[in-house]
């Protein structure tokens, strides 16, 4: 089984979601297995205003754990991840990130790039 932990910079509370890799994907948004799909899978939302196509860091996650258990950025994910508010080292765009293994931790960001005026 993995381990997804996701934590919520808005204050909602943490959630942990176990889920068989060979089950997945889930059939939701984003990369087949990406951590949006795999979120979605579960009910638990993220923004993610281009439906999962690498079009807007409305699905901008913060990896605090476990970045080596996700496929590595490609260009397009890195170029569009320049324009997420907060930005740092170990941001992902959760429709990209795909997850397949072991235990990763999150952080949702509280502002997404719809939300600044
Ligand atoms: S949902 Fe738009 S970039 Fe991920």
């Amino acid at each position: 089984m993995a381990k997804l932990y996701v934590s919520f910079e808005n204050g909602n509370p943490e959630q942990v979601i176990e889920f068989d890799p060979f089950l997945a994907p889930f059939h939701h948004d984003g990369e087949p297995g990406s951590i949006l799909d795999i979120l979605l899978g579960h009910g638990v939302e993220l923004e993610h205003a281009c439906g999962g196509n690498c079009a807007c860091t409305t699905c901008h996650v913060i990896v605090t754990q476990g970045m080596t258990h996700l496929t590595e950025n490609e260009e397009e994910e890195d170029d569009m991840l320049d324009k997420a508010p907060g930005l740092v080292s170990t941001s992902r765009l959760g429709c990209q990130a795909v997850m397949a293994e072991g235990e990763v931790k999150i952080r949702i960001p509280r502002h997404t790039i719809n939300q600044q005026v």
